[in-house]
């Protein structure tokens, strides 16, 4: 017996159905707002991933070597991976340059509940477009799926990571130990900190600044705090609201917050997370924001904004709202009655595959009565009976398994009769 790495999961039939259909509700939203899927590799260079957080990352990541002494890295993240692609290849398409991914990624975490060290993301991302408007359509993208896997609890905590940084008189590897304390909601880190760069009066309006949420009146209030700093910001902000509006997503699915503060170190402007609260501790199901990591790589300067779902926890908030639909069920079983009738009960469950139909026959050698116990079990819709007598008059019994009812159905009609159910 082995048993699987810390923080993996095993995902069984009854899983796959259900994350299966949480991925697709994302995939196809994401191709009807016209983003197109693209895939990049599961490890890359260590370097893509410290270039921007510098080495202490390395902590978080499954970091290796290769048997060629390369520093690998299983990627914990699309976002880096995508820029990286984009600058070397897709810069050359037309803009924006709208593309999602979904696969496993990595981080070495503590495991717990809708934690995981192997977990999976849908990920959207939008470089090249005007700031504003692609700022509003990743919130769309990211409300909208949610939406379409049928959960009712949708809130997107949207804040503006500009709005900090123009507070914070500070370089950037300052702002980054106390973004990271406002993320930890650190109070005590977040005063030392402050001391330390020599300005601690500055504490008292940050953690004012980071408890503002709701409606777009707090941006009133946040300004105040600022003293005019980050017009800019705040108007974008106000003007985001009313584009989200225009996509037809209700004010009661978002609100404004000032503490949202990302764990990521690349965001600059617009930044969002989306929470379930059924979920506990790891409520968090989605985030993202606006960012530069193109410009780290070498590329020009351009605009880029996106967000990861995670796809573990959207599926445990599905479960928890109950809003994942009952696996299609198998559309017929067929049953040989008698040995002597198997060539002919595989040639019709073909003729069943081959117009679309899920069928299955029997694989072990039951008897008839086994069999059909065996199709309730697995849930399947009809049994098709394939029989001496019937077979005489080019017909089979077909068994409604939810009725119990049975009845003869000529070869020529099997298909359609049982599309039609
Ligand atoms: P993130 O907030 O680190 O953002 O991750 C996005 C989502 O992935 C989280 O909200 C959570 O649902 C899921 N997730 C993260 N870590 C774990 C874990 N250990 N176990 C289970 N689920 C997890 C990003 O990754 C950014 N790349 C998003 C982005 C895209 N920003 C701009 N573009």
């Amino acid at each position: 017996m082995f048993e699987r790495p810390r923080g993996t999961n095993d995902w069984g039939p009854g899983d796959m159905a259900k994350r299966r259909f949480v991925e697709s509700r994302f995939t196809q939203l994401a191709g009807s707002f016209g983003f197109r899927e693209i895939a990049t590799p599961i490890f890359e260079s260590l370097e893509l991933f410290t270039a921007k957080s510098g080495p202490a990352v390395v902590n978080e990541l499954y970091a290796f070597k290769d048997k060629g002494g390369r520093d690998l890295a299983l990627r914990p993240e699309f976002t880096a991976s995508i820029l990286r692609f984009y600058v070397s290849d897709l810069r050359s398409l037309p803009k924006p340059v709208k593309v999602y991914c979904t696969g496993p990624a990595f981080r070495y975490e503590e495991p717990q509940k809708g934690r995981y060290r192997e977990f999976f993301q849908l990920d959207a991302e939008i470089i090249g477009g005007a700031t504003l408007p692609s700022d509003a359509e990743v919130i769309a993208l990211a409300i909208g799926t949610m939406r379409a896997i049928g959960l009712k609890q949708v809130r997107a905590r949207i804040g503006n990571l500009g709005m900090l940084r123009a507070f914070l008189p500070f370089e950037a590897k300052d702002q980054a130990v106390l973004l990271h304390a406002l993320d930890k909601k650190n109070v005590p880190m977040l005063r030392d900190e402050l001391t330390r760069l020599g300005k601690p009066e500055l504490a008292e309006p940050l953690e004012r600044l980071a408890s503002l949420s709701g409606d777009a009146r707090i941006l009133d209030e946040a300004q105040e705090i600022l003293g005019g700093k980050g017009k800019e910001a705040f108007d974008d902000l106000r003007r985001l609201g009313e584009a989200l509006v225009a996509y037809g997503i209700p004010a009661s699915d978002f609100e404004y917050d000032m503490g949202v503060v990302r764990g990521l170190d690349y965001y600059t402007g617009m930044v969002f997370e989306i929470d379930s609260p059924n979920l506990g501790a790891e409520k968090q199901v989605g985030g993202g924001g606006a960012y530069s990591l193109a410009e780290v790589f070498g590329g020009e300067r351009v605009a880029q904004t996106g967000f990861a779902l995670g796809l573990d926890r959207l599926v445990m908030a599905a479960e928890a709202e109950g809003a994942v639909p009952e696996p299609r069920p198998l559309d017929a079983y067929v049953v040989p009655i008698g040995a002597a009738m198997r060539p002919k009960a595989v040639e019709i469950l073909t003729t069943l595959r081959e117009a679309g139909l899920s069928a299955d026959v029997d694989l072990v050698g039951r008897g008839p009565s086994k069999n059909l116990d065996y199709a309730n079990t697995v849930g399947a819709r009809y049994a098709v009976l394939v029989g001496e007598k019937e077979l005489k008059g080019d017909a089979v019994a077909v068994r409604d398994l939810r009725s119990g009812k049975q009845e003869q159905v000529s070869l020529e009609t099997l298909v359609a009769a049982l599309r039609r159910a």
